[in-house]
């Protein structure tokens, strides 16, 4: 039995490049080597307030996407977190076990909470983690693919588990992370941030037509302030997606010729925007055909549901029983 890993995904609208050549494109090679658990995570969308209309639609746009970019429900487990009512079970025994002061120290809460009155935010932002934990330790997963970003998160869910473990008996195995290096995609229009949805200008869907593609990467900004003898940041994000989705000799050839200070940044951008192109066209045309058939996209997640919390549901009985949670 191969090793078992887990990860997640909020459905918040857009997916862009930044995620796909970030995490989704990871999450697609990694089918092919574990026992591989993705879940879109519908409950930690709501730590933030959403339009319900519009966060039912984002998740099924989220598995469209994910579909479409490579995911095969053959290979992989997919699911959506609200489906699989274990993890919420699992995470309120966990917050028990989490003290406070841990959950006021992370970075993210901090960021998020900062200048905000503790009225108006819910508590829901301060335990964010510990879902995050249950949604992990219910597969007893061993490996978690994620950013640089959610260290922190990782740490608490060992810390969880340990505690876990030494209170009712060993358990959950020990968590890692699998940190895969990623293209770090940054901002097209400010390319010293990274590219994000909250950026207008910045980012390119992964659904992104073919027009709109080479409108976004003509203007990108190759400028850099200062007159530094480093690559721009511009032109080097321009080389990463380039490497991304280009063969090695174009690749190789932009790159001599900025070596030879020869380049023409007009002739990179084209590049760019062709190859991306190339690459992207299929994903969009698998996205169009399956969100004409939601039904499909439906079935494919319900019967990860069911694949999902087979696992779950017997973990929770042995969790329930150790914590005395079974009385009969
Ligand atoms: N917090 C993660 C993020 O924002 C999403 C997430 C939720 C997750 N549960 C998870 C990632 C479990 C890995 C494992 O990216």
């Amino acid at each position: 039995m191969s090793k078992r890993i887990f990860s997640g995904i909020q459905p918040t609208g857009i997916i862009h490049l930044g995620n796909y050549l970030g995490a989704i494109k990871n999450w697609v090679d990694l089918q092919y080597k574990y026992d591989c658990i993705y879940c879109i995570v519908n409950y930690h969308a709501i730590t933030i307030p959403q339009e319900a209309n519009i966060l039912a639609a984002n998740v099924m746009d989220l598995a469209a996407t994910l579909l479409a970019a490579g995911l095969d429900p053959e290979r992989c487990t997919l699911f959506v977190q609200s489906d699989v009512p274990e993890h919420t079970e699992l995470s309120w025994i966990l917050t028990c076990l989490t003290p406070v002061g841990q959950l006021e120290r992370m970075t993210q809460y901090k960021d998020k909470s900062q200048g905000q009155n503790a009225d108006s935010i819910g508590a829901g932002l301060l335990c964010y983690p510990i879902l995050m934990a249950a949604d992990i330790l219910i597969y007893k997963a061993e490996g978690v693919p994620v950013g640089q970003d959610q260290t922190q998160h990782l740490e608490l869910t060992r810390d969880i588990a340990r505690r876990f473990n030494n209170t009712y008996g060993e358990t959950f195995p020990e968590v890692e992370g699998i940190f895969t290096k990623a293209a770090k995609v940054m901002a097209l229009n400010e390319p010293t941030k990274k590219m994000s949805k909250s950026i207008p200008g910045s980012y390119i869907a992964l659904t992104e037509e073919p027009d709109s593609i080479r409108k976004k990467i003509k203007r990108a900004v190759t400028a850099s302030d200062a007159d530094s003898e480093q690559m721009p940041p511009g032109v080097a994000n321009l080389f990463t997606l380039l490497e991304s989705f280009a063969p090695q000799e174009v690749v190789d050839r932009f790159v001599q010729e900025y070596a030879a200070q020869t380049i023409r940044y007009a002739e990179l951008k084209e590049a760019v925007a062709e190859h991306l192109i190339a690459g992207l066209t299929p994903i969009r045309e698998r996205y169009q055909a399956l969100k004409e058939q939601p039904e499909q996209i439906k079935a494919i997640l319900s019967r990860g549901a069911e694949q999902a919390r087979k696992i779950a549901q017997a973990n929770l009985q042995e969790i329930k029983e150790k914590v005395g949670l079974k009385y009969y």
